[in-house]
């Protein structure tokens, strides 16, 4: 077996084991639930246990590895050189605690920066895409190719609730020209649905561990992404995040910043 191929074998293992582990406490346990800077940003105890759960599996793989983690104190690294893991333990936090759905899993390993490999697990509809440029990108094991390159008038749009209501970027004029608009409150799911060929663009404030792990992913098939003006998204602090089919990323861009 490759290094690489023992790479994304051993990641997906922890991620399934952490999946199963979050089945559990649904069927279980009773949640606890605090809010962080507003009472619309939520953690539970899973999303900070899943963190840890995976923290672990990856120090015991490799002890100099370097984390960055939405939870537990874990959400800034200043040096991306070295082995860097990315962790968003629970995506759509909002959905696991009400609709116990449309949540995922999702990791991405960078080596000095550059994005190698990514995994975006959808937990209860047990739709897992996975992959990097130089292993290919994978869901359920089938091989996902890139999408048709459809115009944004021929697709949905995913987008961000608050972004859509205060029409920041001209996304109203956006979603007018689309054949619709999904507000689903998960950056993974959008960034599968987007691979997988179910929306032709994504526009979002995300965190380097909301768009990490799909990034990586998207842009291996060919997709395109960056911050809204089209600069290199930062791994830094949150972003206006867009990604899309060529086409309709261009048009996104367009349009965005007129
Ligand atoms: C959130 C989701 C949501 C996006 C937010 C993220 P979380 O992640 O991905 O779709 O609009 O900006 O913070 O907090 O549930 O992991
Ligand atoms: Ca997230
Ligand atoms: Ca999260």
């Amino acid at each position: 077996m490759t290094e690489t191929k023992q790479m994304v074998e051993e990641m997906k293992g922890w991620i399934y084991a952490a999946a199963e582990r979050i089945k559990m406490s649904l069927k279980n346990e009773q949640l606890e639930i605090e809010t962080k800077s507003n009472r619309t940003d939520l953690v539970t105890d899973m999303d900070k246990d899943t963190q840890n759960f995976l923290s672990k599996k990856i120090l015991a793989f490799d002890p100099t590895a370097k984390i960055m983690g939405e939870e537990n104190g874990k959400d800034h690294l200043a040096d991306l050189s070295g082995r860097v893991f990315i962790i968003d333990p629970i995506d759509g936090t909002m959905n696991f605690v009400l609709e116990a759905e449309n949540f995922c899993i999702m990791m991405a390993l960078y080596e000095d920066g550059i994005g190698k490999l990514g995994f975006v697990y959808d937990v209860m509809k047990d739709e897992f895409l996975y992959g990097g440029p130089a292993y290919g990108v994978y869901c359920n094991g089938e091989p996902v190719s890139l999408p048709e390159n459809k115009s944004l008038d021929q697709g949905l749009v995913g987008l961000n609730h608050v972004m859509y209501r205060k029409d920041d970027y001209h996304v109203q004029a956006i979603g007018e020209i689309a054949m619709g608009v999904r507000m689903s409150g998960c950056a993974g799911y959008e960034l599968i649905n987007l691979a997988m060929g179910r929306r032709v663009a994504y526009i979002s404030r995300l965190a380097p561990w909301d768009y990490a792990p799909g990034g990586v992913l998207i842009e291996a098939l060919g997709l395109k992404m960056s911050n809204i003006t089209g600069a290199k998204l930062q791994l830094a602090d949150r972003e206006v995040f867009l990604a899309g089919t060529v086409a309709a990323y261009e048009a996104c861009l367009q349009l965005a910043n007129s």
